[in-house]
């Protein structure tokens, strides 16, 4: 009886099985699954649409978008990244391929003749040393100011919303760039410290310096910067561009024991980040707890925020201005900014772009003649030489790279980083998606962009007279207004020029003191 039966399946031809397989996924859409109408209307056929929905990014970013039609980096962006990355050849042949008429398009004004390196010139030996013209720190005294290395440096980005590998490639690589690394809200993994300066990011859900009921706790702080001299400045966050003003919920099942310990959370259970700092509620009192962290910790304090109205910062501006205390950094960040997950309608629509929000904040501390107090730093897409050439003529002082940090070490943009399958294993904590980087080779990469993007800023510097980005100023950018409005500077597109920022030559910042800051 068995072996009749047997034998039966045996004399089923193949496309039987094939035609049994399709009855039961027929079976299944009609009178089992509930999720999906297309597959209970169209069973089977259904599938298709569905996976042509699933493969849809991948196939327009390979073969049906051109080279400068894809967000949030199309593909001469991201080729620009991967070729400087791996050291390729990261020219264009024949010409620009963009309408140079376009509305908003920019010109940088180059110099009839370039700025020439005279001998013994720091930058005759290293064409990538381009360190920040200003010391976080200087204007309010901090016991340990500090001049960051580089000029482009490593935005915030968490151990958590960044797998190990990727934050550990990070860091051995700004490490070799001479670039800080931005620890993000996650608080300090032992990714972090691989030798690159670090920021320390502090978030609304305190990580990593947060007590058992989740408070702020400064002895924590206090005890962190003391055991981690690779602190040289702490970044309180109010706000990014992708997401200003939405808290996020860290789910239970994501907290592993080691990001249980490294955020200061119990395991396994639901941690909640608000909105709001719980240790502020003004803007006065913000300024307070500054000096506060300031005065414990002896670092350099800054703040992290998207730009949207201006009243309090109009009221920052004059608190600083009339007591001589406030953050020592401005980090504005574009509504255009990346994030690990956000609803669309907050990346989309809340806060202003870089260009705007920047310029808007700017001119409210210029206003008060404070702008030389502060280390301004910008970041939303400005991983460009052009695009950093004209945030430097509009004040910026450094700039932060996240996303073209992440495509250094290989993301391809599958724009995936929320639900933890990333494939190139730098936006996921899944071991096996992350085991395919090879630390060294993608340390190297994120060098090696670094590198090439000072290298080419410092040419576009040389190219318009100066010597070092600072010198840019907003008469050296003109940004074009369409048709027949002919283009405007920078200066008299934003109505302002920037303040003129104090240098006196290379040579004098590879001597500065605080030079990567001090470890004492
Ligand atoms: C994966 C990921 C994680 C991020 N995490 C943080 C964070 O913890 N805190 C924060 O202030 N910004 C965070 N950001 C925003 C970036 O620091 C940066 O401000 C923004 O992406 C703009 O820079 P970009 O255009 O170079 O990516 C994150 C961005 C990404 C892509």
């Amino acid at each position: 009886m068995v072996n009749n039966f047997m034998q039966v399946l045996a004399n089923i031809p193949w496309w039987g099985w094939a035609l049994f397989i399709l009855l039961i996924i027929a079976i299944r859409d009609i009178f089992i699954q509930r999720a999906h109408t297309i597959s209970h209307n169209f069973p089977i056929v259904g599938h298709i649409r569905y996976m042509l929905e699933s493969i849809g990014p991948e196939l327009r970013q390979y073969l049906v978008a051109n080279n400068r039609e894809e967000l949030p980096f199309n593909r001469i962006e991201r080729g620009w990244i991967y070729a400087s990355a791996k050291r390729e050849n990261n020219y264009e042949g024949f010409g620009t391929d963009r309408d140079i008429y376009a509305q908003q398009y920019i010109f940088i004004n180059n110099a009839m003749i370039p700025f020439k390196l005279p001998d013994g010139h720091p930058n005759k030996t290293d064409y990538a040393f381009i360190p920040c013209a200003k010391v976080m720190g200087a204007y309010h005294k901090r016991k340990k100011p500090y001049r960051p290395k580089s000029v482009i440096n490593i935005s915030a980005m968490s151990f958590g919303s960044l797998s190990a590998k990727a934050v550990e490639s990070m860091n051995v690589g700004a490490k070799k760039a001479g670039a800080y690394h931005n620890t993000g809200e996650g608080g300090l993994s032992p990714y972090h410290k691989n030798g690159a300066d670090v920021i320390f990011h502090i978030g609304t859900g305190y990580f990593g310096v947060r007590d058992e009921e989740g408070n702020f706790s400064m002895e924590k702080l206090r005890k962190l910067v003391k055991e981690n001299p690779c602190i040289k400045a702490i970044e309180i966050k109010l706000s990014q561009g992708a997401k200003p003003g939405k808290g996020g919920v860290l789910p239970g099942k994501k907290i592993s024991k080691e990001i249980a310990e490294i955020r200061h959370v119990p395991i396994g259970q639901d941690v909640l980040s608000p909105p709001n700092h719980a240790v502020f509620n003004t803007v006065s009192e913000m300024v307070d707890f500054i000096e506060n962290v300031a005065n414990e910790t002896g670092l350099p304090v800054g703040i992290k925020a998207a730009i949207g109205k201006l009243d309090e910062w109009k009221e920052l501006a004059k608190i600083m201005k009339e007591t001589s205390k406030g953050p020592d950094f401005i980090t504005v960040d574009g509504g255009e900014g990346g994030t690990g997950a956000a609803p669309p309608s907050f990346a989309d629509h809340v806060s202003l772009p870089w260009v705007y929000g920047f310029s808007d904040v700017y001119r409210i501390f210029k206003n008060q003649d404070i702008t030389d107090h502060i280390v301004f730093i910008a970041s939303g897409k400005l991983g460009f030489p052009a695009r950093a050439a004209m945030a430097f003529s509009m004040g910026a002082d450094c700039i932060n790279v996240a996303r073209e940090a992440m495509m250094s070490i290989g993301c391809i943009q599958a724009q995936i980083c929320h639900t933890n399958r990333c494939p190139a294993g730098v936006a996921t904590q899944k071991k096996w998606l992350q085991n395919g980087i090879d630390v060294p080779l993608k340390s190297d990469r994120l060098f090696s962009y670094f590198k090439t993007f000072k290298k080419e800023l410092l040419e576009i510097t040389h190219a318009c007279g100066y010597e070092h980005p600072c010198q840019f100023t907003m008469d050296d950018v003109d940004v074009s207004l369409g048709d027949k409005n002919m283009t405007q500077t920078l200066a008299a597109a934003h109505n302002y020029n920037k303040h003129k920022v104090p240098f006196n030559g290379m040579q004098e910042l590879k001597e500065c003191p605080y030079l990567g800051g001090s470890n004492d």
